[in-house]
């Protein structure tokens, strides 16, 4: 039988073939192949083989890239970041209302330049390369020219990315506050210029409630019905001030998600960073309208925000994605995500499996982000992003993974162990992106 394809990939393959809200199910679609062969064709995936089967579909075997002793994953996908806070990363001292404040809103500032967020744009995607994440949920600033530069990039580069323009009209310096109605205008005019095109998708991206005013949560609702398909992105109950803080502000709703809903703002491409302090009607409300949250454990640790319940999510069936939360955040790396993701598990005496945790960082949160019928897995016709593991890149990890049994210890010993030295290469497109030998993305 002959098929087409450009690429022939060899190595050990991990992914999870199916989406589901039920943990349960997670590990049944499981699928883990000790020398396998993927195979692709003008950036999508054609079809994952055992090699003694899918050998026989090649022309010739001269032309396999082969990484065997490599583990290779679907792409990392990180649903809550925010670029322009790349160059604050680790800042210290406050908590989020005051660090806001004190930190992200002056370096925020800077991104009036087009010139300094072009810069900051290339310097960024290739942060998320550089750690195995293909897909990212992205804030840029209350400037339009941030977004631009950034989709700008990452049209070059091939990558699927979501952004939107921060909108925010009160609560916030007058450098970075603007009007609903320039708010609603420019949001619009970067939709129509980057919205589907090609792998980019646009996210409304209200900052958070304290920094809007009714008539801005009224733009983002007419942007919404306007644009039904675009992706809508941002914080929910982070912290126990800003919580009291937004009961002051809108004493009329039941809760903090309730202000939100109220403007029909909630919905399936609706991505609510953090969601640590909500009520029952709150879950409820997420779950009911098929809402996702975006777990950012060492973000939510750094700020000392609080701890993500990850049990009751799941119990609710919640989609759930991983985020980075960087600047807040403190580091690019998926693996080091998922390994403090299940530190804060820990506390709250609930055990995050690693099967759950990779699947949170690939085809889950996908799912999160309604995109797990493009990415996510290896299955036929999927765009053939993935991240080449080596999980052996210290003496450490060689000498741990010497003593791992199966592919779960594996992969618990990544998250646990793991960064972005473990990254050998990334593929966006059918095409290595980045690669550890080169240190930077290729043209
Ligand atoms: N809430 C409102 N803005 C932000 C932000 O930039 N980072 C975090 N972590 N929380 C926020
Ligand atoms: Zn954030």
């Amino acid at each position: 039988m002959a098929v087409n394809y450009t690429q022939a990939i060899r190595g050990q393959f991990f992914d999870i073939t199916q989406p589901s809200d039920d943990p349960a199910a997670i590990a049944e679609h499981a699928r883990y192949l000790e020398d396998g062969l993927l195979l692709t064709e003008g950036g999508h995936i054609v079809g994952l083989y055992n090699w003694s089967e899918g050998s026989q579909l090649l022309r010739s075997t001269d032309d396999v890239a082969d990484y065997r002793g490599k583990l290779i994953v679907p792409g990392f996908v990180d649903t809550h970041l925010h670029y322009p806070q790349t160059e604050m990363i680790g800042a210290w001292g406050e908590q989020l209302l005051s660090w806001l404040e004190t930190y992200t809103f002056p370096v925020e500032r800077q991104f009036e330049s087009e010139a300094h967020a072009i810069q900051m744009s290339a310097f960024f995607l290739n942060q998320l390369l550089s750690n195995g994440t293909t897909t990212a949920l992205v804030f840029g600033t209350v400037h339009p020219q941030s977004v631009d530069a950034l989709f700008r990039v990452a049209w070059q580069l091939g990558m699927r990315l979501i952004a939107g323009k921060v909108m925010m009209d009160r609560n916030a310096p007058d450098y970075l506050t603007e009007t609903p109605e320039q708010s609603e205008q420019q949001s619009r005019e970067l939709i129509t210029r980057w919205h589907n095109k090609g792998r980019l998708n646009y996210a409304l991206t209200p900052r958070f409630a304290p920094t809007s005013s009714p008539e801005l949560l009224a733009a983002v609702e007419r942007l919404r019905t306007e644009f039904p398909d675009t992706w809508l992105q941002t914080h929910l109950s982070e912290n126990p001030q800003e919580v009291a803080w937004v009961k002051s502000l809108w004493p009329e709703q039941k809760n903090y998600l309730g202000v939100y809903d109220s403007y029909r703002l909630t919905g399936r491409r609706s991505v609510f960073a953090h969601a640590i302090h909500l009520d029952d009607d709150e879950w409820n409300c997420l779950q009911r309208t098929e809402s996702a949250v975006a777990f950012c454990p060492t973000s939510n640790l750094f700020l000392g925000s609080g701890l993500f319940n990850l049990q009751r999510c799941q119990q609710q069936r919640v989609r759930i994605g991983m985020g980075t939360d960087v600047g807040a955040g403190t580091t690019f790396s998926m693996l080091r995500t998922l390994g403090e993701a299940y530190k804060v598990a820990q506390l709250q005496s609930f055990r995050l499996s690693a099967c759950e945790a990779f699947y949170y960082a690939t085809l889950g949160g996908a799912h999160a982000l309604d995109l797990d019928s493009c990415i996510g897995n290896f299955m036929p016709g999927k765009e053939a992003d993935f991240v080449v593991l080596d999980p052996q890149a210290t003496p450490l990890q060689r000498l741990r993974d010497s003593h791992c049994r199966d592919i779960y210890e594996r992969l618990f010993v990544l998250m646990t162990l793991g960064d972005d030295r473990n990254i050998w290469q990334t593929w966006v497109n059918g095409q290595p992106v980045w690669s550890r030998d080169k240190c930077e993305v290729a043209a």
